[in-house]
């Protein structure tokens, strides 16, 4: 085991590390960057059904869930198709309208979890055509679907979903602007402008994950906290429930993540000197609408831990630390936000003795229902 951990102390943190390369894997021949294409077989095989599609049904659990709805925000932002997202598990018990003229996209890293399949049998039966997007191959997942595509992450031992979360949605965001392209939504230039842009995300993740030490000294002032909030607003409202989930299953503090503006609905009620509240406020996207949210923070004493952009000064000066990611295309951010909110539940965990590759009561697949 220690062999397989590759000199890191845990395989979470190995495969935090190990997101550069994942992604690079995930796209390779598949994005064509001098030749001005993608190219996916599971689609180009299905195009019709996609480009003729009424909308897109998302189902997944956990963190495949979260990527999901980063994907929702993808699909509808670049490539003009209506896409929902559930839960696996509430989709297949409510009796939803389901045609043929539907495309359901499940996501599950291990191809295993039990009300993802159960959802996918159900969608067949009613006549969608379904793609997976798995990491396992030969899974049952990617075995029941008509098509699919992987997303090439490697094997996954840690129970925390890492880098499986950033490769879905890379799979994803290749699919969005594929089709984004078929139909025409995106010019040449537009289109030639993400592909380059997602050649340079391994890099900038790498850029990211050098914020490893500050991040160590940030997760030891508040290892102790019994609460945290987790914010972002559009592409990086997904993000913000991720940090949240990533923070709670492994080091067993409770945390929430909200879409920022919902704060005044109800859990700024929450917010005292004791809360810290990770904001994740890059300048791409409602970035003056986030600061105005941390404004409000402030003035009620809470704790600010801020995801920004490289160079940032405005967030820098209201903010009690900073953590800076490179600049990207807004609708990549996730891929580069999701980073330090890795790293960081990692150190609390690991800080407060917590087991981190297996935390309690969790199965790495959940193959009961
Ligand atoms: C993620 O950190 C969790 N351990 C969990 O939420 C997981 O993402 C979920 O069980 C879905 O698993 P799957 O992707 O293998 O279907």
């Amino acid at each position: 085991e220690e062999i397989e951990k590759g000199g890191y102390d845990h395989f979470m943190l190995k495969e935090i590390y190990e997101q550069p390369r994942a992604i690079l894997d995930t796209y390779r021949g598949r994005l064509l960057a001098d030749q001005g294409l993608i190219r996916m077989a599971g689609i180009d095989e299905h195009l019709e059904k996609f480009l003729n599609a009424n909308r897109i049904i998302i189902v997944a659990c956990g963190t495949s869930w979260h990527a999901g709805l980063v994907a929702e925000y993808i699909f509808e932002d670049l490539a003009r198709i209506p896409v929902e997202v559930e839960y696996a598990s509430e989709f297949r018990y409510r009796n939803p309208v389901i045609t043929d003229k539907d495309v359901l996209i499940a996501i599950s890293q291990s191809g295993e979890t039990a009300d993802t399949l159960a959802a996918i049998k159900m969608a067949k039966e009613k006549g969608a055509f379904v793609f997976g997007v798995c990491n396992v191959v030969g899974s049952s997942i990617a075995r029941e679907t008509h098509a699919g595509a992987y997303t090439h992450a490697g094997p996954e031992i840690g129970v925390a979903s890492t880098k499986a979360f950033t490769t879905q949605i890379t799979v994803l965001t290749l699919m969005a602007l594929k089709l984004a392209k078929e139909k025409g939504v995106f010019s040449q230039s537009k289109f030639h402008e993400f592909l380059t842009e997602l050649e340079t995300i391994p890099a900038k993740v790498e850029k990211a994950l050098e914020s490893n030490a500050l991040i160590e000294v940030i997760a030891n002032v508040y290892k102790d906290s019994t609460n945290c909030l987790y914010l972002g607003r559009g592409y990086n409202f997904p993000v913000a429930l991720e940090g949240a989930l990533k923070l709670k299953e492994i080091s067993y503090i409770h945390a929430e993540g909200y879409p920022a503006a919902e704060m005044k609905h109800g859990p700024i009620a929450l917010i005292d000197e004791q809360m810290p509240v990770f904001v994740i406020a890059t300048k791409k996207g409602h970035y003056e609408k986030v600061v105005s949210n941390i404004q409000e923070i402030k003035s009620r004493k809470g704790k600010i831990i801020a995801i920004v952009t490289e160079g940032d000064t405005q967030v820098r000066e209201l903010a009690d630390h900073v953590v800076e990611v490179p600049e990207t295309l807004e609708s990549l951010t996730p891929l580069l936000t999701t980073i330090p909110l890795q790293l960081l539940s990692y150190h609390i965990a690991v800080m407060r003795g917590c087991n981190v590759d297996q935390p309690r009561n969790l199965a790495k697949s959940v193959t009961v229902e």
